[in-house]
């Protein structure tokens, strides 16, 4: 399994882990940016990490194994646990690092059913210990329950098409492959609307990958407890792979820079054109930074906004 790490270098140059720091790694997948952390934070550190994919979780465990000199609490649980787990252990982290979504190791699995570039069982979920595969929801839901789904997280123009393409299809027989689906999306999208850069299915895989994982569930009130819980002078990072996603983080983001923190990026950044040449899966990334500010800092930031409020009511 292969997986290279995006943006490592402009990561580590906003959140500057350092020796002796705490980080909190909520998405280890292959455990790429939490090795970089560990050189960095070694000797004294701590790295939390966390992964729900059981599969992933076993490989970044034992790719982690080598770190020396680095305290190393490693959870096989959603990141949406990190701030209890970061509670029970006292800790307080100098960087958070959430690289949302999928893993090349899972994409390229065809048992999972992630791609519809590998025919495999139509499962999608991250986490298989809970929920159902995409196939028992698909063979239930109702055409304006997957139109929605393909609407909200694929901004798939064609979502009521392909909604009635899988009624038709189930009709004749359940979807249980990944093909299945695909045919479905293949039947329903003409052939000259379709995007020449993008599979047709892609926007259909991603939008139902979502959805089955809950993926946008409280990732709101995660980004906000995780953010709470920084040393002063801590940062967040977070990197995301669609619009849906950025949405969530942008919003959140806004909210906690209003009193106590700082948005280190004014838009957010974006793979170097030498990165995406390397590693075409990273040329959706877009990544935002948050900082703490630390006790002065609010102080000013404070005094800022009473100086912005005396000019606006003496204007
Ligand atoms: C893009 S990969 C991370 C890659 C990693 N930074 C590396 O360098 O190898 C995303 C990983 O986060 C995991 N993941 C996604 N959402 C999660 C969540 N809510 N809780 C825990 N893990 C999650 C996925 O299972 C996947 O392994």
């Amino acid at each position: 399994m292969e997986h290279v790490p995006v943006m490592v270098q402009e990561i580590m140059s906003h959140l500057d882990p350092k020796p002796g720091n705490v980080v909190a790694d909520g998405t280890l997948g292959l455990g790429g940016h939490a090795l970089e952390f560990c050189k960095r934070i070694a000797p004294g550190g701590h790295l939390f990490g966390f992964d729900w994919d059981e599969k992933m979780f076993a490989e970044a465990t034992n790719r982690l194994s080598v770190v020396k000199d680095v305290k190393v609490t490693l959870t096989a649980q959603d990141f949406r646990q990190a701030p209890a787990v970061l509670d029970r252990n006292q800790a307080r982290p100098n960087a958070v690092l959430l690289d949302l979504g999928l893993n090349s190791g899972q994409v390229d699995d065809a048992e999972r059913g992630m791609s519809f570039r590998e025919v495999g069982p139509l499962d999608m979920r991250m986490d298989v210990r809970v929920g159902e595969p995409a196939s028992a929801w698909l063979n239930r839901a109702t055409l304006d329950e997957i139109d929605n789904v393909l609407r909200d997280y694929g901004d798939e123009r064609w979502a009521r098409a392909i909604a009635r393409a899988i009624l038709a299809r189930r009709k004749e027989q359940p979807l249980r492959t990944t093909e299945d689906l695909v045919e479905c999306v293949l039947a329903a999208i003409p052939v000259g609307a379709r995007d020449k850069r993008l599979h047709p299915a892609t926007r259909t895989f991603q939008a139902i990958r979502i959805f089955i994982n809950g993926e946008l569930e409280e990732l709101s009130e995660a980004i906000v407890a995780l953010a709470e819980r920084l040393a002063d002078g801590g940062a967040i990072a977070v990197l995301s792979y669609h619009s849906g996603e950025d949405r969530v983080v942008k919003g959140a983001f806004r909210e906690l820079a209003k009193e106590g923190f700082r948005e280190e990026l004014r838009k957010p950044q974006l793979p170097t054109d030498a990165e995406i040449a390397r590693n075409a899966r990273s040329r959706s990334a877009r990544l935002r930074v948050l900082r703490k500010l630390d006790r002065e800092s609010v102080g000013q930031q404070e005094a800022d906004r009473e100086e912005t409020q005396d000019e606006y009511q003496t204007n």
